[in-house]
């Protein structure tokens, strides 16, 4: 079997993994989706699809990554010859490049947020009025268009210096310090006046808000949280030594998420209460919260900058996976080939990616199906090509690889019990196909 490049430690691979998994999703998305969708109920909801479905179904990607070796496509080709599941790769190649192509107009609003921060244009600002220079700012078609290229091209340089240099090694600092700074923005948000309405509002479910969408939306959320569906987390752990052990990565990977979804949660809802913003604004939300609750903090424009700075790595190192699963499986190991193909995938994301950009300025009134390009490829990718995604692992995974081997990759390095192994077969071969087919219906507009 060709050797294929590894990570250099099970540190570096757990944070790397951690970082494609924290991003935008808990930061940013989970919040206003969390805010439009009744707070508590979908938290809880959300947590109870992460541990139920998402903790099996990373465990299962992490099996065919590690077991294969080889990148998306050729891991499940490896595994199942002769069969038409390698297109199961190609799913991933295609929901990531789509995902990316929007992920990165968000990756360029924190950039101009960076920029506005440091040239103290986000200071002293009362909150309509940041939500005004928000507004004005991302419905500019040259400067959201130019940041959206500038968060690829980063993203390109990364991906093309390979595991080791690129991702492992920018995952190794960040990761750390995100959760340090996130710490003392939760620590300051609780302590605002007005807090115990925000912070009810994400702990107390109110299950009368919750609706067949709200379960839908966690579902996607949880998924998309966790880089689930797209073979990402195949392609990381092929990268992985076999004497690693897998669950123990994963229960790790998990709770670092669900740590910080709770984190964003803590952090943001209380401001927004504080400060009578509207919890149901939508995408806008975390950036209109942000700059007010750190302008009233003593320093806050540090605090704010470096908060910004976090925010952008952990948006990047989500990015990173996303471009690299597409990169690794056409450039097969070859480093001159993986160069030109981050360029040529990454520059061909950025032309798609132009009107989910613009979505928000002169596209704003093109709608398809009544929504945005930008809300569409959203919807598609987390609610649609995600779940699907994940539902062909569940079904590949009992399908296609003895449940013997299964066990042995599993206990590697951790020696797993039985009983627990037994838990994650059953919970992946008979209850996250049936939970995630039910859910799907609801997006067919079944019920
Ligand atoms: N998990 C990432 C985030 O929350 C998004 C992502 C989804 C990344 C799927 C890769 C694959 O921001």
């Amino acid at each position: 079997m060709k050797q294929q490049e590894q990570w250099s430690s099970k540190l570096g691979f757990i944070l790397s993994a951690a970082g494609s998994a924290i991003g935008l999703g808990a930061i940013w998305k989970f919040p206003y989706t969390a805010g439009q969708n009744g707070g508590g109920a979908f938290f809880l909801i959300f947590i109870l699809f992460t541990l139920l479905l998402g903790l099996p179904l990373l465990l299962a990607e992490f099996s065919i990554g590690r077991t294969a070796q080889r990148n998306a496509v050729d891991s499940y080709r490896s595994i199942a010859p002769n069969t038409k599941w390698h297109w199961l790769g190609g799913l991933g190649m295609v929901t990531s490049f789509l995902l990316l192509s929007f992920y990165s107009v968000i990756g360029g609003w924190i950039l101009i947020y960076l920029f506005k921060a440091i040239t103290g244009d986000l200071t002293g600002l009362t909150s309509e009025e940041y939500a005004e220079v928000f507004g004005n700012t991302i419905s500019d078609p040259f400067m959201s268009v130019f940041v959206q290229l500038l968060f690829i091209l980063v993203t390109i340089l990364v991906v093309s210096k390979g595991i080791r240099n690129g991702i492992e090694r920018v995952s190794k600092f960040m990761m750390p310090a995100l959760f340090v700074l996130f710490l003392v923005l939760v620590v300051r948000a609780v302590s605002l006046d007005g807090a115990m309405e925000g912070i009810r509002f994400i702990l107390q479910p109110d299950f009368s808000k919750v609706t067949s969408s709200t379960i839908l939306n966690a579902l996607g959320q949880s998924f998309f949280t966790l880089s689930l569906g797209v073979s990402v987390m195949v392609t990381y752990s092929s990268y992985l030594s076999k004497s690693q052990s897998l669950p123990r990565s994963a229960v790790s990977i998990v709770g670092l998420n669900i740590f910080i979804v709770l984190l964003a949660g803590l952090a943001i809802f209380p401001a927004v209460f504080s400060f009578g913003l509207e919890p149901g604004s939508g995408p806008v939300l975390l950036f209109n919260v942000l700059p007010t609750v750190f302008s009233q903090m003593p320093g806050g424009i540090l605090f704010f900058i470096a908060f910004i700075v976090l925010f952008l790595f952990a948006a990047w190192t989500s990015a990173f996976s996303m471009l690299e699963i597409v990169v690794s499986v056409l450039s097969k190991g070859n480093d001159a080939k993986r160069r030109k193909w981050a360029w040529i995938i990454g520059i061909g994301i950025f032309i798609v990616g132009i009107p989910s950009t613009l979505s928000y300025g002169v596209l704003a009134d093109f709608t398809i199906f009544g929504k945005t390009v930008f809300d569409l490829a959203d919807y598609a990718v987390s609610n649609v090509l995600l779940p699907l995604g994940s539902l062909l692992i569940s079904i590949f995974v009992p399908l296609k690889m003895k449940k013997s081997d299964l066990y042995e990759e599993l206990k590697h390095g951790s020696g797993l019990k039985r009983g627990l192994f037994e838990t994650w077969y059953f919970l992946l071969r008979y209850v996250a196909p049936v939970l995630i087919f039910l859910v799907m219906l609801d997006v067919l507009g079944i019920y």
